[in-house]
């Protein structure tokens, strides 16, 4: 196997990745560019080492199979090291400063991927660390999984603009975040969700206005059939997201008539897709002959959080 190099710029132009809402439609479109070229040289088996000697220190606060998985060996692909740093067993979970924490750690790491709870922390932590900061999940947002989420589609329908995604279920973080990334991208992003759930007003406003400069167009409807029709893509993630676990039952019976089955689909594009950011729950927010059958994709969705992720190092860290 050959070492290669990748021709590159910094694409970002910022230190930190934290929100979708951070970065313009042009970046987005060539960090999906730079993930399908690292992609490509690593289905040839072409070396590829810009990270050499580079660590990602892995803060957790939530569980994880994905982000975990796919940012170690993500790394390791890139010639570089991750180090798996459980939030309760490190000093913060004894009370020790956010801002310390960045500090220190930035003495040992080349970058800082962290999944919490607020998102004020991965902000706070940001301004403290001087290496770069990646946000894993947040009750607030989930970047990475909807800058894979566009890489998949872009593969799969060999274009993003134009296309309507239709997310049944939840205003959460997932909700946030790729309303903003089909904003960006020039997408019709239609949610459907019952009322007391809509995704935040300030980000739905702001996806809005972003949505107008690129043609693209950011519906609410607490009808899922109405968010559903003619969709090119029909998305859905947990009812319950981690942290919420204490209101299960009563999210349950909010949530009950917001379920992807395969009569809901049928108000779909005949040739949609059917995608989850996964973990998945059978027969809550989604059926299993939805998510078992022929239009799913969730694991190439899965796939290709390694590819995305690696360009967001690559682009951060090299
Ligand atoms: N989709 C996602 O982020 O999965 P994990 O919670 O397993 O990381
Ligand atoms: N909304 C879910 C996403 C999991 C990847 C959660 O926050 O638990």
């Amino acid at each position: 196997m050959k070492a290669v190099s990748l021709p590159r710029k910094n694409i970002l132009g910022q230190k930190d990745f934290l929100a979708i809402a951070d970065l313009s439609g042009e970046d987005i479109l060539e960090l999906l560019d730079l993930a399908k070229q690292i992609k490509t040289k690593h289905g040839m088996g072409e070396e590829y080492h810009p990270l050499k000697g580079k660590t990602l220190g892995m803060i957790f606060e939530k569980s994880s199979t994905r982000t975990r998985v796919s940012f170690e060996v993500g790394m390791f692909q890139l010639g570089g090291h991750a180090l798996f740093l459980s939030g309760s067993e490190l000093q913060i979970g004894r009370g020790e400063t956010i801002s310390d924490t960045a500090k220190v750690l930035s003495q040992y790491v080349d970058g800082i991927m962290i999944r919490t709870f607020e998102h004020s922390k991965v902000e706070e932590l940001a301004k403290s660390a001087t290496v770069p900061v990646i946000n894993g999940l947040t009750d607030l947002a989930h970047p990475c999984q909807a800058l894979a989420d566009l890489l998949t589609i872009q593969e799969k329908k060999g274009k993003l603009k134009g296309l309507k995604l239709a997310y049944i279920g939840d205003g959460n973080n997932m909700a946030h975040s790729l309303m903003m990334a089909c904003a960006k991208a020039g997408m019709h992003f239609a949610i459907g969700c019952p009322d007391g759930y809509r995704p935040e007003a300030q980000i739905s406003e702001n996806a809005k206005k972003e949505a107008e400069k690129n043609n693209g167009k950011v519906t609410i409807h607490t009808s899922p059939e109405e968010a559903i029709k003619d969709a090119d893509i029909v998305y859905s993630d947990v009812w319950t997201s981690m942290g919420q676990e204490k209101e299960n039952a009563i999210r349950l019976d909010a949530f009950k008539d917001y379920q992807i089955n395969s009569s809901l689909v049928a108000h779909a594009k005949k040739d949609f897709y059917f995608m989850h950011c996964l973990p998945a729950h059978r027969g809550e927010e989604v059926t299993e002959d939805v998510i078992d059958g022929s239009r799913s994709i969730v694991f190439h969705q899965a796939a290709n959080r390694l590819h995305a992720q690696k360009a967001i190092l690559v682009d951060l860290m090299a």
